[in-house]
């Protein structure tokens, strides 16, 4: 969801820049920009697309100037071609923008009245229109800043610079992450940390509300109420080494393959290998007494919280609401105060997931977030971190960061259930030997690689495919729906398995291909008979399964991948790795973007 940055400091600007915003690329990449001072003037170069299209402009023009800012883009307002990228100029202001600018219409409107001429359909020049609008009316270029600031209603994350002022850079947030990274001489300001990793290890995160001024040796915060304050500077691990493909074609790949090791740091972190004890931090309230759960997130995070529901329910006899972020906010249902709210997000800066962990605490639920990103906006604003140790997630579609969502969550649920006396110290025992099991048999299924490449070339054909699972395996089959979705632009639909005769059945023929996610639980037999009647009506079963389940499968499947046998506890978190990978393959196959797939970006920080 754009990513911006920004360099004061003593050296060209311009390669530093570039390199960040290779690292936001993520965050959108319908076009690229960059701005800085040459000879004290603003000097632009902009290309819609990726950030490689800008890097051929930069090549054939190159851009000096020690101050700088950067943007790469995922378009709202305004289709994603040069006029509309960012930064946008206006008379002595260039500003870079993530968020939106909510009452834009009405600035713009203002600043047309006053004689003012918009080169672009954006939210985002209204405010560097008003910013020189202010330098006109002869306000220093932090007046105009803050007068600007006020002004504006939404949800942003701004960086901006002024011609005659070198060394000078205005940042703000409201609703959208910036930090600020500290360098020997030089200042740095980025949407995130991943950004300013390779130029600075120490680094502040401004507040909400918040906005500061930054020149080479140093910056000064201030808030919502213009007070001069302290932020805390931390320093950050050394993470630069490790965005890089190591390799494999795609980031996709790369984090595919790091589905065991993810799986097992993070429950390294939280389960003791020796004593096999239940390492949390500490809830600042007792879990035993919560009268009941709330989780919600957004996409693939949401599907964990499904996957949640179920072993909260049925492991820690915890009754659970649960509702995708975008539709919780406004939904408004009763909750008894001490209620338990579970936010799941990867990036920890999901807007609308965001918004409902701030609704959520006002009405007086206990917030416990699992996050990936523990530095994030929903960290700072939660009363307890539960980290998943995924590392960096650069794809856009989210591979590894689910899995170890789902391994924080089965932690919990064991955590709870004891706490409540629902789970017995041998059923304890059995989970968590079952969880510490499973970074072995998640390796393991990269040795069904070709199989699930037979099924691939199949599902590769298609122009719509059904996903069906049972209980903890239907948010699976609706995690495969979306990631074939998303990368492979084939369109999907996952169903409860039970519910396909209810409608969907009526999808059926020999064009559909119905992947099915049925390891052999107390929910097989079931699941077998919504095969069959699939079956009956002309359907392609491909089928992930185990040993037994294949053998009632065969002679049914056109396809089957054969996965190690687990407790069925674990077999969520591990039928996702091949049915991740399946998409994948898919991708390949249709030979789309499969790191950065048309229209979509990481880290929604828009409502
Ligand atoms: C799907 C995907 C998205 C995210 C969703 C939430 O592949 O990546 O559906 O899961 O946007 O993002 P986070 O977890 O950062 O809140």
């Amino acid at each position: 969801m754009c990513g911006i940055c920004g360099v004061v400091g003593h050296q060209n600007a311009t390669p530093l820049i570039v390199e960040a915003l290779r690292r936001l690329e993520y965050r959108g990449y319908d076009s690229a920009g960059i701005a800085s001072l040459v000879d004290g003037q603003i000097a632009r170069r902009r290309a819609a697309g990726k950030l490689d299209n800008l890097q051929a402009v930069l090549d054939v023009q190159p851009l000096s100037g020690t101050t700088a800012i950067g943007h790469t883009r995922w378009a709202t307002h305004g289709l994603p071609n040069e006029s509309n990228a960012h930064p946008h100029a206006a008379g002595r202001v260039a500003v870079v923008h993530n968020g939106i600018i909510e009452n834009y219409e009405e600035l713009r409107a203002e600043m047309i009245a006053a004689g003012r001429v918009f080169t672009s359909e954006t939210d985002t020049e209204a405010v560097a229109q008003l910013a020189d609008f202010y330098l006109d009316q002869g306000l220093t270029p932090r007046e105009a800043a803050s007068r600007t600031l006020a002004r504006l209603q939404g949800a942003y994350a701004l960086a901006i610079i002024f011609s005659d002022h070198e060394g000078l850079m205005i940042g703000a947030r409201h609703g959208a992450p910036l930090a600020v990274g500290f360098g020997e001489g030089e200042m740095f300001l980025g949407s995130d940390s991943l950004a300013l990793a390779p130029l600075a290890r120490r680094i502040a995160y401004l507040d909400d509300g918040d906005w500061c001024v930054l020149r080479p040796d140093g910056v000064e915060f201030f808030d919502a109420s213009n007070q001069r304050v302290q932020r805390p500077i931390q320093t950050v691990a050394l993470i630069a080494g490790t965005v890089g493909k190591d390799g494999y074609r795609h980031y996709m790949e790369k984090e595919l393959h790091e589905h065991p090791v993810v799986i097992g740091q993070t429950l390294q972190r939280i389960i003791d290998p020796v004593t096999r004890a239940i390492n949390l931090p500490e809830f600042p309230f007792d879990v035993a007494d919560v009268p009941r759960a709330i989780v919600t997130a957004c996409g693939s995070a949401f599907y964990a919280g499904l996957v949640a529901r179920y072993w909260l329910e049925a492991e820690a006899r915890l009754p659970v609401d649960i509702d995708v972020a975008s539709e919780l906010r406004y939904r408004d249902p009763p909750l008894v105060p001490g209620g338990l709210a579970l936010m799941i997000s990867q990036s920890g800066e999901t807007a609308d997931t965001l918004a409902a962990l701030r609704a959520l605490r006002q009405r007086g639920q206990h917030i416990v977030s699992i996050l990936n990103v523990e530095a994030s906006t929903m960290g700072r604003e939660s009363d307890v971190v539960l980290g998943m140790v995924a590392g960096p997630e650069i794809s856009v579609a989210s591979t590894k960061a689910f899995t170890a969502q789902l391994s924080v969550l089965a932690v919990l649920t064991i955590a709870i259930g004891q706490a409540r006396k629902t789970i017995t110290e041998k059923r304890a025992g059995d989970m968590l030997a079952a969880l510490l099991d499973l970074p072995s048999r998640a390796a393991e299924v990269f040795s069904r690689l070709s199989d699930i490449q037979s099924m691939a070339a199949s599902v590769a054909e298609a122009r719509d495919v059904l996903y069906l699972g049972r209980g903890v395996c239907f948010p699976v089959a609706l995690e495969g729906a979306l990631k074939l979705k998303e990368i492979s632009y084939i369109h999907a639909e996952a169903y409860a398995a039970g519910e396909m005769k209810h409608g969907p059945i009526s999808l059926i023929d020999r064009d559909v291909p119905i992947v099915v996610i049925a390891p052999s639980t107390i929910l097989f037999d079931k699941t077998l008979s919504n095969i069959q009647e699939a079956k009956a009506r002309g359907g392609r079963i491909m089928a992930f399964t185990d040993e037994k389940g294949a053998q009632r499968l065969s002679g049914i499947a056109e396809h089957m991948v054969i996965l190690p046998d687990v407790d069925p506890f674990v077999a969520p978190i591990l039928y996702t790795i091949p049915v991740q990978i399946l998409a994948y393959e898919v991708a390949l196959r249709r030979g789309t973007d499969v790191d950065q797939p048309r229209n979509l970006a990481k880290s929604v920080t828009v409502e």
